[in-house]
């Protein structure tokens, strides 16, 4: 068997891809989102693999044009894994649909945060790039999810992301965390940041983005904003689920638009 036919992690290989093999990736942390993408924006939807929550699903837009809708689970290391095999599989366009905390007053919950650069905070990163090497998304694709963004009258913002490895210390977060002890060079990071004009916290755009330029694909990201960091440290459970669908309408909405 050689490599192409079977990617370990992912779970499937180029030859379960078909005879028109997708060229366009929706990356989700969550396995059920990409579950529900596939449900709910793919039409005849084949699920390719369930390995390790890997979960990926293939199906057509309204276009008739392939996507692959796959999970990329929690984090920086774990993406890049899965990006590593997608892009062996064929894939030349990846758009990360995930959720974010904002930093800013003025980036609500329940809008979307579309990143077209990155603050990488991220050690997965620097084995595949210096830390200097620029986490720049793909200017065409990051230009597509703010017009989609405009098309669907979603309530969107576009900026500098910071991108980092944990959720909880690295987040600056204490009073929601097991460890109520912060490291002090972590005390005050989010103010820093936000004085620096970055509009967010995720885990992993920063990472798909220095990917990118390495490897030589697309890469591009729409959270939905679930936290709003200027207030609390918990997620707006209210505002969770219409941040996300935005998320998902403008990337499925730019998907149509990049690939074959
Ligand atoms: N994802 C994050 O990484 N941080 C948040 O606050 C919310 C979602």
């Amino acid at each position: 068997m050689s490599n192409s036919d079977y990617f370990y992690h992912v779970g499937f290989g180029r030859a379960d891809l078909g005879s028109n093999p997708p060229v366009v990736a929706v990356l989700s942390g969550d396995p059920n989102r990409a579950h529900l993408i596939a449900q709910t924006h793919l039409r005849g939807v084949r699920m390719l693999a369930e390995n390790r929550g890997l979960n990926s699903y293939l199906g057509l837009l309204p276009n008739g044009r392939p996507v692959l809708s796959a999970t990329s689970g929690m984090g920086a290391p774990s993406l890049s894994i899965v990006v590593n095999e997608l892009v062996q599989a064929g894939i030349r366009v990846i758009i990360r649909i995930g959720t974010t905390g904002s930093i800013q007053d003025y980036v609500k919950a329940g809008s979307v945060v579309i990143t077209h650069a990155a603050l990488c905070r991220q050690g997965a990163a620097d084995d595949i790039a210096p830390l200097e090497y620029p986490a720049a998304a793909d200017p065409f694709l990051t230009v597509a999810l703010v017009n989609a963004a405009r098309e669907l009258s979603v309530d969107y913002h576009v900026g500098i992301t910071a991108s980092v490895d944990s959720f909880y210390e690295g987040q600056e977060r204490s009073e929601t965390s097991a460890n109520p002890h912060l490291m002090r060079r972590l005390q005050g990071m989010t103010e820093e940041y936000r004085r620096l004009n970055v509009l967010n916290y995720e885990m992993e755009c920063g990472t798909l983005f220095k990917m990118g330029g390495v490897y030589g694909f697309r890469a591009g990201c729409v959270c939905g904003v679930i936290a709003q960091r200027t207030s609390a440290e918990s997620i707006v459970q209210e505002r969770k689920s219409a941040a996300i669908d935005s998320a998902i309408r403008v990337a499925m909405l730019t998907a149509g638009q990049f690939g074959i």
